[in-house]
């Protein structure tokens, strides 16, 4: 019985079904699914191939098409050596550099940076005088060298292709031999090999894999850019994302000029790093010390502020969190939260209300966290709780103040981790007491570390005037 197959594709997530469904179970949004005919006809998915056509891999072959075990103690680790971006907060991001024959999926909203961000990173690596394709399907040339200019000098190892279908690329690319290949965006792009409309998540899928086969077979550095649909995650993400061997996301808010690029995934490095950038006229700036950056419109003596140190990475990254807490009007209290997940906020508010004399919950309540950043740790707690008492008391935090420490939901306050790291890059930038946890009291070079037991010592302290100075 031989009947046309097809499976119904989730254009969100790229989830797979076997009949339609009105809600894709992966990731559950409605009417996402899509027809579209199963990919293993062409034999596409089996054998993902390689544009230039085939190279036998070096001294792999014994036999028909197998491949010999050797000794993993025997494989040279450094037999690629990485290639510097030429933009150190990416390098330190991407763990040292882009590893030849890597693929990298960079996600992130539109007119975030990404293009921008791609287009630097090409300017750097082919000014080191290696060649590099630079494959636009969104721009057109012009729009492209317009931008290029405005960035800075534009090297003569820079090659550029308007271009949205996989297959064209195999000329230029057997010719140019880049050392890196980047692709703005992987949602343009379109393969002769499946019949799906371009844009689909079949086609996405197919391309990507396509080029990253190449790629691989190659030692081409690959660059994919992606956009991220309106939910947050990356078209078509599992496929993606298995696909791929780096997954770095540029954040940020787009009112404010602060960037962080951040890996979700990487074969060949942490996770746990952030790049740090300002978009300004001449595009993206690293930035050094985020830190200065981001107290440099701190007002000092202002109630509802707080400083808190907190850990990206290995860095050490002092934010200001600010509370407004006004009375409620009729009905419901609000809670606007920006920066900061809001059920954290709810939870210390609760835990506030009952574990010290402050009544919180009859107030309407905004956090922020100034500069468009978010903060995810669980260790910014004591701070978002301090700047709330401090709008509700009117009492301002002192200005030589940070205070960083997780709270639970007995009030408590409980350690977190690099204590040391975070009082002394507030003792850098001038704090001269840090409100930690109690276990962690002490001096740490000219700050001292203040222990607090718990939510209602903490709302004592802020209270008792001695403190102010
Ligand atoms: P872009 O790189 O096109 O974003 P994406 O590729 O992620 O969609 O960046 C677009 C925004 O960046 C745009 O709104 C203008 C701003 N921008 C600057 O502020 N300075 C610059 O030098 C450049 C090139 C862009
Ligand atoms: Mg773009």
């Amino acid at each position: 019985m031989a009947k046309a197959r097809s499976v119904y594709c989730c254009t969100e997530c790229g989830t797979q079904h076997a009949q339609l469904l009105g809600r894709c179970t992966g990731c559950g949004s409605w009417e996402s699914l899509v027809e579209e005919p199963v990919a293993g006809t062409g034999a596409a998915e089996t054998a993902p191939g390689n544009l230039l056509g085939e190279r036998p891999a070096p001294g792999a072959s014994v036999g028909a098409g197998s491949k010999a075990a050797i000794p993993l103690q025997a494989v040279d680790a450094d037999a690629a050596p990485r290639v510097p971006s030429g933009i150190p907060e990416l390098d330190r991001v991407l763990g040292g550099g882009l590893v030849p024959g890597s693929v990298v999926l960079l996600g992130g909203e539109p007119g975030i940076g990404k293009s921008t961000l791609c287009l630097q990173l090409a300017s750097a690596i082919a000014a080191s005088g290696d060649p590099l394709l630079y494959v636009t399907g969104e721009e057109s040339l012009e729009q492209v060298r317009l931008r290029a200019g405005r960035l800075g000098d534009v090297p003569a190892g820079l090659l550029a292709l308007a271009e949205t279908r996989v297959e064209s690329l195999a000329g230029p690319w057997r010719e140019a031999a880049p050392r890196a290949v980047l692709i703005d965006s992987i949602q343009t792009m379109h393969t002769d090999r499946i019949e799906s409309a371009p844009g689909s998540v079949a086609q996405v899928r197919e391309s990507a894999a396509l080029l990253s086969a190449t790629a691989k077979a190659n030692g081409t550095a690959l660059i994919l850019v992606g956009h991220v649909t309106k939910e947050g995650t990356l078209a078509g993400p599992r496929v993606l994302e298995h696909l791929v061997d780096v997954v770095l996301t540029f954040e940020g808010d787009r009112g404010h000029p602060f960037r962080m690029l951040r890996a979700s995934k990487n074969r060949y490095g942490s996770t746990q790093e952030v790049g740090v950038f300002t978009m300004g006229e001449k595009g993206l700036i690293a930035v050094e010390n985020p830190s200065e950056l981001f107290l440099a419109e701190r007002r000092v003596g202002a109630p509802g502020s707080c400083i808190v140190p907190t850990m990206e990475g290995s860095r050490p990254m002092l934010l200001e969190v600010q509370a407004l807490l006004a009375p409620a009007g009729y009905g419901t209290a609000r809670r606007t939260c920006l920066g900061i997940d809001d059920q954290r906020v709810a939870l210390l508010l609760a835990v506030l209300d009952r574990r010290s004399n402050v009544d919180l919950l009859s107030q309407d309540v905004y956090v922020n966290v100034t500069g468009g950043v978010r903060v995810s740790e669980p260790a910014s707690d004591l701070a978002v709780a301090l700047a709330m008492v401090s709008s509700r008391l009117d009492i301002p935090v002192p200005g030589d103040v940070a205070a960083c420490g997780e709270i639970g939901l007995g009030g408590e306050l409980r350690r977190v981790g690099r204590i040391e790291h975070r009082i002394r890059e507030a003792e850098r930038l001038g704090f001269r007491r840090v409100l930690v946890p109690a276990g962690a009291a002490g001096m740490i070079g000219s700050a001292t570390a203040i222990g607090i037991d718990n939510v209602a010592e903490a709302v004592e302290w802020l209270s008792t005037p001695g403190n102010a100075v």
